[in-house]
């Protein structure tokens, strides 16, 4: 039952740096990204239209967004999706010329109000707006559904609840709906569960898993999915990442470990193992650290 071929939508350059303390340059961000490619990858987010006050991090996103265009004339076959939480950052992504953007939502109260201040039924009504505008321009929205597996604030979520703010993003008209496990908390048989009752209300092909590695379940949970039939995976080049609105997440699955995975498994992504973990060890260095990737430590120890 697994599928032949996974499309890796890579987190790194957003959701791996968007929670670092000390600030990088977005030169780096823009080298990160360049290597990227080099090593394969296709989906890259690159930055997010949020608030500067709320995330320092992501303050440079028009900047982003000009050092973008350059990448984009050389590389068309790469899509550089970016975050936007309601109009205003809509409307920045437009003027960088986003082909691709992504509204957040969350499948609990207390992440949706901690996370963008709203409840769950306001964000829907904030996002109502940047759907019609994205569609009068041709940009392709992707909806993120968080806490799919736990929420820091709220505990358990029935997998009944992600099912219905998953389908509240796609009957809006997100092509696809990328669940996370914000905070990395889930296993196989829940992760399943979870899948199993949103795929009755969205196509299984419309979904991707974003999964933290947190807990170290990652790689679990993502085969348990696959083995369902989802073949999109969200990961971030050497682990990087956390939530700054999710207290102690760590980062998405490293893609490095991903990757190794699927290639195991005979799945085809189209990215080179070892210019990716060379990806890894560049913004690692730049951190001041090692990779969090289990796999790009071991090709390195080689
Ligand atoms: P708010 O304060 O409720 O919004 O923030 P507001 O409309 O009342 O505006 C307040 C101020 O923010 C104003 O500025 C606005 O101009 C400004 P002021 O007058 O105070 O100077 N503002 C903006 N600035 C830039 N870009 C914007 C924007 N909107 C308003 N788009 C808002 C609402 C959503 C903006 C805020 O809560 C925010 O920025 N939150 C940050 C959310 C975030 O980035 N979280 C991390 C990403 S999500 C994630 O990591 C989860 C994910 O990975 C999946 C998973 O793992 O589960 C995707
Ligand atoms: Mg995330």
């Amino acid at each position: 039952h697994l599928p032949k071929e996974v499309r890796i939508v890579e987190m790194g350059p957003r959701d791996g740096l968007q929670n670092e303390k000390q600030p990088v340059s977005t030169e780096v961000k823009v080298e990160l990204i360049k290597r990227l490619i080099a090593a394969g990858e296709n989906d890259i987010e690159a930055t997010a239209f949020v608030s500067p006050k709320w995330v320092p991090q992501m303050a440079d996103h028009h900047e982003m967004m000009q050092a973008l265009k350059p990448l984009k004339e050389a590389h068309p076959e790469v899509t550089f999706p970016v975050l936007t939480p309601n109009i205003k950052g809509f409307e920045g992504a437009l003027a960088g010329n986003a082909e691709e953007v992504a509204v957040f939502a969350a499948a609990s109260e207390g992440f949706s109000q901690k996370n963008i201040n709203c409840s769950i039924a306001e964000s829907i009504e904030r996002f109502k707006p940047v759907m019609e505008a994205a569609k009068e321009n041709g940009i392709k929205v992707r909806g993120y559904v968080s806490c799919v597996l736990g929420c820091p604030f709220d505990g358990e979520i029935a997998p009944e609840q992600v099912a219905k703010v998953a389908k509240d993003l796609y009957d809006l008209g997100c092509y696809e709906i990328s669940l996370g496990d914000t905070i990395g908390v889930g296993t196989p048989a829940k992760a399943k569960a979870m899948i199993e009752a949103v795929s009755k209300v969205v196509p299984v092909e419309k979904l991707a898993c974003h999964f933290h590695d947190t807990y170290g379940q990652a790689l679990a949970n993502l085969y348990a999915c696959l083995e369902l039939g989802v073949s999109t995976i969200d990961s971030s080049v050497a682990g990087l990442g956390g939530c700054p609105y999710a207290p102690g997440a760590t980062g998405n699955v490293a893609t490095e470990d991903v990757v190794y995975m699927l290639n195991g498994l005979g799945i085809k992504t189209g990215i080179d193992l070892d210019k990716l973990v060379d990806a890894g060890v560049y913004i690692s260095d730049e951190l001041g650290r090692k990779p969090v990737s289990r796999v790009a430590n071991a090709v390195l120890a080689k």
